[in-house]
């Protein structure tokens, strides 16, 4: 069996009940804050750590083109099996490298990374930025979540701030365009969400 990507741990033993969980939640809910700063046109998308796909289903239905990035096989299946829209592809890949992603060479106007930030160690996270900035287009966003609380049983998860992510981002040339905080949809009142979004500037420097 291969060895299960670094922070996924605990997705795939238990990937029919997270179908259930992620599918239950609207898209429009769930990025209700920075719904205002996605693009409007139809545009170049990569969803990094899609889970189930409901996201790149959601820009899919809104006329984008989607890359989905998903590490975790059994949720990879399930996502392919619930969302068939010709528009999205589906990539086997994992932060914080991406060589799959960067080998296509494609740059994109959002990038997502929605609730997968935090299963990354404080090296990848630093890693990652360096990696995901590189996907950007010349004044691109990027929108990124950050769950805090109790670590479910299983996971590998770490308690990341907003300001580190704030820092990193800006590290490499990033504006800050939205930062907020909100009790969590699903997991109870000790669970809540940072949502973060950042611009990249008119040029990127590579
Ligand atoms: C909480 S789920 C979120 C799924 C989806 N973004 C959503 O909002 O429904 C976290 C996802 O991150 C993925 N993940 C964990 N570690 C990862 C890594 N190193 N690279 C990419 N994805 C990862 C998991 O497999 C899982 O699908």
């Amino acid at each position: 069996m291969t060895a299960r990507v670094s922070g996924t741990e605990g997705y795939g033993e238990t990937a029919d009940e997270r179908v259930k969980q992620y599918e239950s939640l609207a898209f429009a809910d769930v990025h209700r804050d920075m719904l205002h700063l996605f693009p409007a046109r139809p545009s170049r998308i990569i969803d990094i750590g899609a889970g189930t796909g409901r996201d790149a289903a959601g820009f899919a239905e809104l006329g984008h083109t989607v890359t989905a990035v998903e590490p975790t096989q059994e949720l990879l299946a399930h996502a392919r099996r619930l969302h068939r829209q010709p528009s999205i592809t589906w990539i086997d890949d994992s932060l914080p490298e991406l060589d799959r992603v960067h080998a296509s060479g494609e740059r994109y106007d959002l990038v997502m990374l929605t609730a997968v930030w935090m299963h990354l160690d404080r090296t990848q996270r630093e890693r990652a930025m360096a990696r995901v900035v590189a996907l950007l287009r010349p004044r691109g966003l990027m929108a990124l979540s950050l769950r805090h609380g109790p670590v479910p049983p299983g996971r590998r998860m770490f308690e990341v701030t907003s300001a580190e992510t704030r820092a990193l981002a800006e590290r490499r040339g990033l504006a800050t365009v939205h930062d907020s905080e909100r009790p969590a949809l699903l997991g109870g009142p000790s669970v809540w969400w940072s949502r973060l979004a950042f611009r990249a500037p008119d040029q990127i420097k590579c």
